[in-house]
C-alpha cells in the first residue's frame, strides 16, 4: 500500500447529513407509499430516469424528495464526484493492492486518452480484442484438432470472475448463439463437475478455454489439469496448442502449462477479477456470441460509463440506485437485497453480482484502517421471476424483513411466444404493485364476505391474510435484451457498486477476505491425502477428520 492517499477518507457518519438521514428515517418508519402517491402526482416523473433503452422507475420507494436531496447531499459530502474523476482516470484507487481499478478502459473507444501510469493503454486494450476476434474467426474458417476436425465444443475453464460473468452473459444471450458451437463452463473443483462436462465431450473437436487473472488458483488449475491429462488419452503433449488457449495476467505460467504464447490473450493488473468480464476473461462469450454482439456489448457498458461519468449525481443512474441501497441498509434497517430479473435468460444475473457486490464492498475496516461503525455490503441475492414468486416471494410479501427489490425486465422478447411474455410482464408489474399496496384488513374482510366465507370463519382467518404492502421495488425495464443494453445494465450495477464502496469510506477492489479459507485448505489437504502428520487443530476440525478418513473408500 503506498503512503499516498488517492481517495479521500471521509467518514459518513461523521456528516451531519448522517444524522439528518437518522432523523428521516424516523420519520418515515410509517409513511406510506400509496398515500404519497396519492399526495403528488409528479411522482414517477420525478423518481424515473431514462439512459438509452433503459428506464428506471424508483417511485416506488420509500423516499420523498427531502430524503433523496438529503442522499444526494450524502454523495456530494462525500465528494462522490472526486472518486470517480479518480476512477476513470487510472488513478490508483485499488490502494492496498496498489493498483488503478480501470475496466472502463476496456470498453472505450481505440481513439480515448486512458492512462495508466503514464501510458495511453489503448493501443494494448484493442490489440487484445483483435487478437480475440481473429481467434474467433480462425475458429469458425480454418482451425482444426489434431485429427483435423473443426472444433464443436468450447470448455472455459475458471472459477470467481473468471467464471460468474462469462457464465452470465453466455446464457443472457442465448439468442445471439452461434449456430454451429456450443460453449461450455467448468469451474467448481468438485470433480463432477469436470467429469460430467467431459463425458459429453469429444478430444478430436474440444478447446478448452483457462481463464485465470492469476494462473494459480487451486480450483482452475486443478481442472485444468485433469482437462489436460483427459485430453492426452487420445492427443500427444505437441497437440495441446490446438487444443488449449489461455487467458491470463501471467504469461510465464499460461507457457509452462504447454500453451502457445500465440494463444494466450492477456489482460492487465489493473483489471480486477470480477470486474473482467470486459476483458480477454469474455473470450468463452465472443466464442458463443460471435465478435460482433460482443463489441455491442462492450458499446452498450461504455454508453452507461459515460453516463456515470458525466450525468449530474440526480439524474445519474448508478448513483440513485447506490443511494437507494444506502438509504435501506444505513437507515431503514434492511439487511439485504433482492434482484429479480423477470428474464429465464438473466437467470444468473444475481448470482454474478453477488460476487461483483459482496466481494467488492463486504468490508469491515474503512479507507483509514478503522473499524467502520455502520453497515457496509448489503447480501444480495435473487432469481428469476416467475419461479421466484413459486419460491421465496412469501416472504418477501409477508415476512418480517425489509428487502427492498429491483425488478428488471425486458418489453419486447427474444422469442415469439407473445402470450407468455404478455403473462410475464404481468406477473413483473403485479408484483411490484402487491408489495406497494398489499392488502389491508378492510380488504380483505370485504373479500372474505363477497365469497361467503361464514362470519365467525372471517375474523378468525383475516390476520393472515393481510398484506402490510410499503416494501419497496425500483423497475429497470428495457426495450429488449440486446448485446448493447445488457452491456449497459452490466456497467449500472458495476458502478452502483463502485458508489456505495465509495460512499462507505471502504476500499472495494480487493478481497483480502477469502484467502484465509484457502490458506487453511492449503493447510489441510497434505494432512487429507496422508502426505504429512495431522497438525494440531480444534476439536471439531479433528473430529471431522477423522470421520472423513475412516469413511472413506478411495
Ligand atoms: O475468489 C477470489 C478471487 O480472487 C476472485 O476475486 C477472482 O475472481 C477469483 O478468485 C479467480 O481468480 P483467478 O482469475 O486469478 O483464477
Amino acid at each position: 500500500m503506498s503512503t499516498k492517499e488517492t481517495l479521500k477518507r471521509i467518514n459518513p457518519s461523521s456528516l451531519n447529513v448522517w444524522e439528518e438521514l437518522m432523523t428521516e428515517a424516523d420519520r418515515f418508519r410509517n409513511v406510506l407509499m400509496r398515500d404519497l402517491f396519492e399526495q403528488d402526482a409528479d411522482r414517477v416523473a420525478r423518481f424515473s430516469l431514462q439512459v438509452g433503452d433503459i428506464y428506471l422507475d424508483y417511485s416506488k420507494n420509500r423516499i420523498d424528495p427531502e430524503v433523496l436531496d438529503k442522499l444526494l447531499q450524502l454523495a456530494s459530502e462525500t465528494d462522490l464526484k472526486d472518486g470517480v474523476r479518480k476512477m476513470v482516470s487510472g488513478a490508483q484507487i485499488n490502494e492496498t493492492e496498489g493498483r488503478a481499478a480501470y475496466h472502463v478502459a476496456l470498453r472505450a473507444p481505440r481513439s480515448a486518452d486512458m492512462i495508466v501510469d503514464g501510458e495511453n493503454i489503448m493501443h494494448l486494450v484493442h490489440a487484445v480484442l483483435n487478437q480475440m476476434q481473429s481467434f474467433v474467426e480462425r475458429l469458425d474458417e480454418s482451425w482444426k484438432g489434431f485429427t483435423g476436425k473443426r472444433i464443436t465444443d468450447v470448455v472455459n475453464i475458471g472459477i470467481g470472475g473468471s467464471d460468474l460473468g462469462p457464465v452470465m452473459v453466455a446464457e443472457a444471450l442465448r439468442p445471439y448463439h452461434v449456430k454451429n458451437r456450443k460453449v461450455h463452463f467448468v469451474s467448481n473443483v468438485d470433480g463432477s463437475h469436470i467429469a460430467q462436462t467431459l463425458a459429453e465431450l469429444n478430444q478430436e473437436t474440444t478447446l478448452f478455454i483457462i481463464a485465470s487473472k492469476t494462473f494459480t488458483t487451486i480450483e482452475t488449475m486443478t481442472n485444468a489439469h485433469s482437462a489436460r491429462k483427459w485430453f492426452l488419452e487420445e492427443g500427444e503433449v505437441e497437440d495441446i496448442r490446438k487444443h488449449f488457449v489461455a487467458v491470463s495476467t501471467n504469461i510465464d505460467a499460461v507457457e509452462e502449462f504447454g500453451i502457445d504464447a500465440q494463444n494466450a490473450f492477456e489482460f492487465w493488473d489493473w483489471v480486477g477479477g470480477r470486474y473482467s468480464l470486459s476483458s480477454a476473461i469474455g473470450l468463452s462469450v465472443m466464442v458463443a456470441v460471435g465478435s460482433a454482439n460482443f463489441r455491442e456489448m462492450l458499446n452498450g457498458m461504455h454508453a452507461m460509463d459515460q453516463h456515470f461519468q458525466h450525468e449530474e449525481l440526480e439524474n445519474n443512474m448508478p448513483v440513485i440506485l447506490a443511494l437507494l441501497g444506502i438509504w435501506y441498509s444505513n437507515f431503514m434497517g434492511a439487511q439485504s437485497e433482492a434482484m429479480l430479473p423477470y428474464d429465464q435468460n438473466l437467470q444468473f444475473l444475481s448470482s454474478y453480482f453477488q460476487q461483483a457486490s459482496m466481494e467488492s464492498n463486504g468490508k469491515m475496516v474503512d479507507r483509514s484502517g478503522k473499524r467502520v461503525t455502520y453497515d457496509t455490503g448489503a447480501i444480495l441475492w435473487g432469481g428469476a421471476g416467475t419461479n421466484s414468486q413459486h419460491s421465496f416471494f412469501q416472504l418477501l410479501h409477508q415476512g418480517t424483513h425489509l428487502i427492498p427489490c429491483d425488478f428488471i425486465l425486458a418489453a419486447n422478447p427474444s422469442h415469439r411466444l407473445f402470450k407468455h411474455h404478455d403473462l410475464l410482464v404481468a406477473n413483473a408489474l403485479a408484483q411490484c404493485e402487491a408489495l406497494m399496496n398489499g392488502k389491508s384488513e378492510e380488504e380483505v374482510r370485504k373479500e372474505l364476505i363477497i365469497s361467503d366465507t361464514p362470519e365467525e370463519q372471517i375474523e378468525e382467518i383475516l390476520p393472515f391474510k393481510v398484506f402490510d404492502g410499503n416494501r419497496p421495488t425500483n423497475m429497470i425495464m428495457m426495450k429488449k435484451l440486446t448485446p448493447f443494453n445488457l452491456g449497459a445494465l452490466i456497467a449500472l450495477y458495476e458502478h452502483k457498486i463502485f458508489v456505495q464502496g465509495y460512499i462507505w469510506n471502504i476500499f472495494s477492489f480487493d478481497q483480502f477476505g477469502v484467502e484465509l479459507g484457502k490458506q487453511l485448505a492449503k493447510a489441510l489437504q497434505p494432512e487429507i491425502t496422508g502426505e504429512s502428520k495431522p497438525e494440531k487443530h480444534d476439536a471439531s476440525t479433528n473430529t471431522l477428520l477423522n470421520k472423513f478418513k475412516a469413511w472413506r473408500e478411495y
